[in-house]
C-alpha cells in the first residue's frame, strides 16, 4: 500500500518527509486554501520538493467537463505531465476523465462515497478511485466497508484502478485497510504522526535508555562505551 500525505504545507510535508517513508503528495482545494498562498505557488514548490517521480495529486474546481479539461491541461503544464488530475465523480466529472483518459492524462477520481460512482470512475480511465472513508462514516454508512466492497468490485471486474483511501480520522481506519491490500491511502500529517504516537512505546523506549545507562552511566549509548 503506498502512503501519501494530504496536505500543502510546506513545514508539515517536510515535517513528514523526514520521518516517514511516503509516497508523494494530495491536495485538495479546501487544502490549499488553508495555506492562503497562490496555488501553483505552492504546488510548485511541493513538486520540487517530492521530485519528478513522486506521485503529487491535484483537484479541480470546476463542475462542467469543459472547464475540468482545461483545468487538467494547466495542471499538467505546470506541475509535469505525471501529475494526478483529482476530478470528483460527477456526470461532468466522469464525461471529463473519458476525455482526458484518451490523451494520457493520469486521473484520480475523487469525492467518492459509493462503490458504484469508484466502478464508473474506474471505467472512464481513472487510476485511482478515492473513496472518503471518514465522510462516508459521518453520513451513518461506513467507510471501510464502501472501501472493501469497492476493492472487491475493481477485482472481479478487471479494472485497472487502484484505490487511493481518502479522508481519515485515526489510525484503526488506516489499520483496517491496510489489512485488505488497498493500492494507496493519503493521510493528514495529524493522523500520520498518529500511527506512531504511543504512550506504551514511549514508556518502552524510555524504559530501556533508563536501564542501559543504569548500567553504562548516564549519557552513555552504543556508540560511546
Ligand atoms: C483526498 O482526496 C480528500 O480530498 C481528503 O482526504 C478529504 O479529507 P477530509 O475529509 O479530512 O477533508
Amino acid at each position: 500500500m503506498k502512503l501519501l500525505l494530504d496536505c500543502a504545507d510546506m513545514a508539515e510535508i517536510k515535517e513528514a518527509y523526514g520521518i516517514f517513508p511516503l509516497d508523494g503528495v494530495t491536495t485538495n482545494p479546501s487544502i490549499l486554501a488553508r495555506t492562503g498562498r497562490p496555488p501553483y505557488e505552492v504546488l510548485g514548490e511541493i513538486r520540487d520538493f517530492i521530485g519528478s517521480e513522486a506521485e503529487l495529486h491535484v483537484q479541480v474546481v470546476s463542475e462542467d467537463a469543459a472547464g475540468m479539461i482545461k483545468e487538467a491541461d494547466r495542471i499538467g503544464d505546470e506541475l509535469g505531465s505525471s501529475t494526478y488530475v483529482k476530478i470528483p465523480v460527477t456526470s461532468e466529472g466522469l464525461r471529463a476523465m473519458k476525455k482526458l483518459h484518451k490523451d494520457g492524462v493520469r486521473i484520480t477520481g475523487t469525492a467518492v462515497y459509493t462503490a458504484m460512482q469508484a466502478f464508473l470512475a474506474a471505467k472512464a480511465g481513472a487510476s485511482y478511485v478515492a473513496p472518503y472513508v471518514n465522510r462516508i462514516d459521518n453520513l451513518g454508512s461506513d467507510g471501510i466497508v464502501t472501501a472493501r466492497n469497492i476493492q472487491t468490485i475493481l477485482t472481479q471486474n478487471d479494472c485497472h484502478a487502484e484505490i487511493l483511501a481518502a479522508s481519515f480520522k485515526n489510525a484503526q481506519q488506516v489499520l483496517a485497510l491496510c489489512t485488505c491490500g488497498i493500492g494507496a491511502a493519503t493521510l493528514a500529517p495529524s493522523v500520520l504522526k498518529s500511527l506512531v504516537q504511543l504512550d506504551a512505546v514511549t514508556m518502552a523506549v524510555k524504559t530501556f535508555r533508563t536501564d542501559f545507562e543504569t548500567l553504562c552511566g548516564q549519557g552513555r549509548d552504543m556508540s560511546n562505551i
